[in-house]
């Protein structure tokens, strides 16, 4: 991993997602904005003031070139957005192509045991679901957690909201997981109360003991079968595995962890999430933290973590929810800008050569045929637009049309070429 743990980025995910080595993060957490169609606002007076987020999305609000990018690239992926649009507006697909962008950078970043989870609510979270089917695959698909809570709005025509949904998916069918347990069951507790209890497994006499006093701590002394055989089964109940609904209670007024935080979620839910599908010392990613609940769990829990988030406030709060809720005093790293990736890109040369042949040694501009050294290779998203060295961002073009496309983008040089007359 080539960014430190404890490290905050102000800044646009995207750009620091980009930067992030490949395959060298465990478990993505993230909450975006839903397109609600609201604006966030913190209350002022409480300790998140000044923090505030649209979730609102339009045309403009999109990096234009990847809409090009994601057309010609990722077919399936675009097809899933142009539904998206069709059935519900401009808006959705315009928030689906911001997502679609980071989805791709945060499936590649995460390691083949790794596992991301989507949280959403209702409003795009089947659009959502067909991008991550595309991203991740279908198959990698394990759970629609529905995080149901109370909250009590004036719904007079429908029943009340109360529920968000969270996809999980892995990278593949390796990826780690925890079972979790609930609470016991009224047979568990009853074993417990009772201290042992007989049965039968397999024609076998089985005996259970449990430390009655104290049935967390695990005891280890023999009960005594009348054949006189000693038995040290002393598993104790866990609790019932837990199911894809979960009931965990939102942050209401009166909470204590609550900041004031437009959209805060509960340290419990955090907790229960990374605890299943991480192990100690991993690396957990939030690059939407908000007030940064990710990173406040995944210290609790013994996790290495990044988040990201655009707002400024955010930072203030991690440091504050630090110290006051895990003890750590000026541990934050916060950086601005972005991180350099440590992997070995493909050397130039190499690259220039599959180009070549990938062209049939036309320019991408002009569409003129030209020998090898008359080839330069060009960004097609620039570099100073958030684009990467990686092959999929790399074209040749001859001198003429790299001088007529400078740092503006590959759309920008054929409208630039049919004005010329170039192209027809
Ligand atoms: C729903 S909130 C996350 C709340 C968070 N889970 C918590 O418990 O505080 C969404 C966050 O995404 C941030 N955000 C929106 N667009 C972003 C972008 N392009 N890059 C990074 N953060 C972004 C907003 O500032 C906001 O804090
Ligand atoms: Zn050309």
């Amino acid at each position: 991993m080539n960014v430190e743990n404890r490290t905050l980025f102000t800044k646009d995910n995207l750009f620091v997602l980009r930067g992030i080595d490949s395959e060298s993060v465990d478990l993505i957490y993230l909450d975006p904005p839903f397109n609600s169609n609201r604006n966030y606002a913190a209350p002022i007076g409480s300790q998140a003031a000044g923090a505030a987020f649209k979730d609102t999305w339009t045309l403009s609000d999109v990096d234009n070139a990847w809409h090009g990018e994601i057309a010609e690239r990722e077919p399936p992926l675009y097809q899933a957005i142009r539904a998206a649009e069709l059935t519900h507006g401009k808006g959705m697909k315009s928030y689906l192509i911001m997502m679609a962008v980071r989805l791709l950078e945060m499936k590649r970043v995460l390691k083949n045991t790794g596992s991301i989870y989507l949280h959403c609510d209702p409003t795009a979270s089947h659009y959502l679901k067909m991008l991550v089917d595309t991203v991740f695959g279908k198959d990698n698909f394990r759970n629609e957690i529905v995080w149901n809570y109370e909250k009590w709005t004036n719904a007079a025509r429908y029943f009340q909201r109360n529920h968000d949904i969270l996809l999980m998916y892995s990278v593949t069918d390796r990826y780690t997981f925890n079972k979790q347990y609930g609470e016991l069951t009224e047979r568990q507790k009853q074993l417990i109360q009772t201290g042992y209890n007989t049965g039968s497994s397999s024609g076998k006499k089985i005996v259970r003991i449990y430390d009655r006093k104290n049935p967390k701590v695990q005891t280890k002394l023999p009960i005594w079968t009348e054949e006189g055989r000693a038995i040290y089964d002393v598993s104790m109940p866990k609790g019932k595995a837990l199911n894809d609904v979960w009931k965990i209670a939102a942050l209401n007024g009166q909470a204590k962890e609550r900041l004031g935080y437009p959209t805060q979620k509960p340290i419990a839910l955090l907790e229960r999430i990374i605890k299943a599908s991480s192990n100690e010392g991993e690396v957990v990613l939030d690059p939407f933290c908000g007030c940064a609940t990710t990173c406040v769990a995944a210290e609790r829990l013994g996790r290495q973590w990044v988040g990201i988030d655009i707002s400024e406030k955010a930072v203030e709060l991690v440091q504050m929810r630090l110290e006051r809720e895990v003890g750590l005093f000026g541990t934050v790293i916060h950086r601005t800008d972005i991180p350099k990736r440590s992997e070995k890109l493909a050397n130039y040369r190499t690259h220039k050569h599959i180009l070549y042949g990938k062209q049939e040694g036309n320019c991408n501009g002009c569409g003129t045929h030209f020998p090898f050294r008359n080839m330069t290779v060009d960004h097609i998203v620039p570099k100073s637009h958030g684009g990467t060295d990686h092959v999929d961002n790399l074209q040749l073009l001859c001198g003429a049309c790299n001088s007529t496309k400078g740092q503006s983008t590959q759309a920008q040089l054929i409208s630039r070429l049919k004005t010329q007359g170039v192209l027809l």
